[in-house]
């Protein structure tokens, strides 16, 4: 069984003053949640007093992007072992908005992949189409080429390290979340492809979250899809009252 991961993405937004007060009263709200896990996911600066502000809790602390190598002269960036030795515990790679604003290429996702898995830093992979790409029907083809090259020379050892979200960019910050229906067309495509690369059992053991839109009025029929195994909330996950409704999805 597969336990849900329910992940905030907070992007770029709040003062280390609300960042450390949000996470205080999150892990009030959640202290009694024990069957999902709770991740969030502020901006690197924050990771110290966010996992400060978490000792006694058991939501997690991720960042939101590492660079590939482990150290040295890359003006302005972060390794997954620095990212590890603060604390936190899993890292997004390839996050559309990265792929957009940031030149991330399928190529670089790998590369960060495979740094967080040296650092026992838990990637959470992003893909998903645009709504171009979907319009001409190309929805499976972008969302099987990124999952290919993204996960190149991953062993099957390491599927189950794996978590993948998939993020219909058409979907993020507008309001039009896909319909349980359509998130899980893809859901399913995605495990019938790491099925293909990693073979049945480790496939099985793979988390794959939605991405877009998600509020508390979808999150219940979302998770109520067969391979639909969590959510990572953007804008949503920045009130802590609508994250609580989200980690605690029906279901
Ligand atoms: P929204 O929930 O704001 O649409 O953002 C989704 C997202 O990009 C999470 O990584």
């Amino acid at each position: 069984m597969r336990k849900a991961l329910i992940a905030g993405n907070w992007k770029m937004f709040k003062t280390e003053e609300e960042a450390v007060l949000f996470t205080e009263e999150l892990a009030r709200r959640v202290a009694d949640v024990q069957d999902r896990e709770i991740l969030i996911c502020p901006p690197s600066l924050y990771i110290y007093p966010v996992v400060h502000a978490l000792v006694d809790s058991s939501v997690m602390v991720g960042v939101q992007n590492i660079f590939w190598e482990d150290q040295g002269a890359f003006t302005g960036e972060i390794s997954a072992p620095m990212a590890r030795s603060t604390g936190a515990r899993f890292a997004v790679i390839g996050h559309s908005e990265r792929r957009q604003y940031f030149a991330e290429t399928d190529d670089t996702v790998n590369k960060r992949l495979m740094a967080c898995l040296k650092a026992s830093l838990t990637p959470i992979v992003c893909v998903g189409e645009s709504l171009e790409e979907r319009e001409a029907g190309r929805t499976l083809d972008v969302v099987g080429s990124q999952l290919g090259k993204g996960l190149k020379g991953v062993s099957a050892k390491d599927a189950p390290h794996l978590v993948i979200a998939y993020e219909p960019v058409w979907a993020i910050g507008t309001g039009k979340t896909a319909t349980p229906q359509l998130a899980q067309e893809v859901h399913a495509f995605i495990r019938s492809v790491l099925k293909g690369i990693f073979g049945e059992k480790p496939a099985l053991a793979i988390r794959i979250l939605y991405g877009g839109s998600v509020k508390p009025d979808n999150i219940d029929d979302l998770m109520a899809q067969a391979d639909i195994d969590g959510a990572l909330v953007g804008g949503a996950s920045l009130d802590a009252a609508s994250f609580e409704r989200i980690i605690r999805y029906k279901g």
